[in-house]
């Protein structure tokens, strides 16, 4: 499939025209995999979510799913990728813990682009090994849509377009290539994904890996995920669904107090935003009830934060992530 999303291609908002979708790329699908197995990069965000229900479609058990808990990832994320799809979807999927070996490449890198290189390289070894153990895998999935490819001629290398190496041996299979976020909720809503599956807020490839901004600490990134999960229950507590929402740890320690002593502690950044299609967004007005809140349950519950901050800003000129 092309690069370049033609002009006349026509914006999927319906049913009808997801079901088009499907069918068409159920075909293409068929006739580009053959009999040959294919390898996908099932993170459990939205994208690979719904290129793996399109995938099942297609090709049944000649997919092969492969979820790689790189350490970056939400709090009880990856138990949920298994319970939703090996158990409710009965997909093949393959769980690999490789925590270890991310943080232990990533240790001591500050630099934005060097990290999504680092995280997007050792996802791809990673899958190497993985089809390494498996007969006949000629194909690699992945959730790549429209603003990875658009965006990551200026902006940022997003890292399921920019960190392949040349020597790959997989051809690709991208489905919703062409499609923009909204559209790929419609045609997982067609696919019969569940709701809470095709509502999930989008999830970056890198993950936390560019939301602990500068070189990544175990301790610091402990402390998001519980960061985040706090700031993601009281939203849903209060019904509210910015498109995106969530937290960051930036590098960098500020004064506070502690049993009367003075105390080192970082900041949390709570960001949501809301947008169509990623490519502006504009910060959501949160009541300051809820900000309160969230701010006393981080300060109270997450070691190491002293300070709580919300970040205004819109994209442009802000990007959504803060690297
Ligand atoms: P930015 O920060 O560029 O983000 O305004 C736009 C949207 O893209 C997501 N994002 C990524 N997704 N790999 C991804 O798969 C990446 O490297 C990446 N960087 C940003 C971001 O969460 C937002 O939804």
């Amino acid at each position: 499939m092309a690069d370049i999303r033609p002009e006349t291609m026509e914006r999927i908002t319906n049913s009808v025209l997801a079901q088009k979708f499907i069918d068409e790329q159920v075909a293409a699908v068929r006739e580009q995999v053959g009999d040959k197995k294919v390898l996908l990069a099932l993170s459990g965000g939205v994208d690979s979510s719904v290129v793996a229900a399109l995938l099942l479609k297609a090709i049944g058990n000649q997919l092969v799913c492969v979820h790689v808990n790189n350490g970056l990832m939400r709090k009880g994320e990856s138990e949920m990728v298994v319970k939703v799809f090996k158990e409710e979807l009965h997909a093949n999927l393959v769980y690999v813990d490789a925590e270890d070996r991310f943080l232990d490449k990533l240790a001591g890198v500050a630099d934005p682009e060097t990290k999504r290189k680092i995280i997007g390289n050792e996802f791809i070894e990673v899958f190497v090994e993985e089809a390494g153990k498996l007969e006949g895998i000629e194909f690699l999935g992945q959730g790549t849509i429209y603003p990875d490819i658009t965006e990551s001629k200026g902006v940022k290398a997003h890292h399921n377009v920019g960190g392949l190496p040349e020597d790959l041996q997989f051809e690709l299979v991208e489905p919703v290539r062409l499609l923009y976020k909204d559209e790929v909720r419609v045609v997982g809503k067609e696919l019969g994904l569940p709701d809470i599956m095709v509502d999930r807020q989008p999830f970056p490839g890198p993950g936390f890996g560019v939301r602990c901004t500068g070189a990544i600490t175990k301790d610091r990134l402990e402390a998001l995920r519980e960061a985040d999960a706090i700031v993601r229950e009281e939203m849903d507590k209060m019904e509210l669904t910015p498109w995106q929402y969530f937290c960051v740890i930036p590098d960098f320690k500020s004064t506070g107090t502690k049993d009367g002593k003075r105390y080192m502690g970082w900041p949390v950044v709570i960001r949501a935003v809301d947008t169509v299609d990623a490519v502006t967004a504009e910060a959501t007005q949160l009541p300051w009830e809820l900000l309160k809140r969230m701010r006393d349950r981080i300060i109270t519950n997450v070691p190491g934060v002293n300070r709580v901050l919300w970040d205004i800003s819109d994209k442009p000129v802000s990007t959504i992530e803060w690297e």
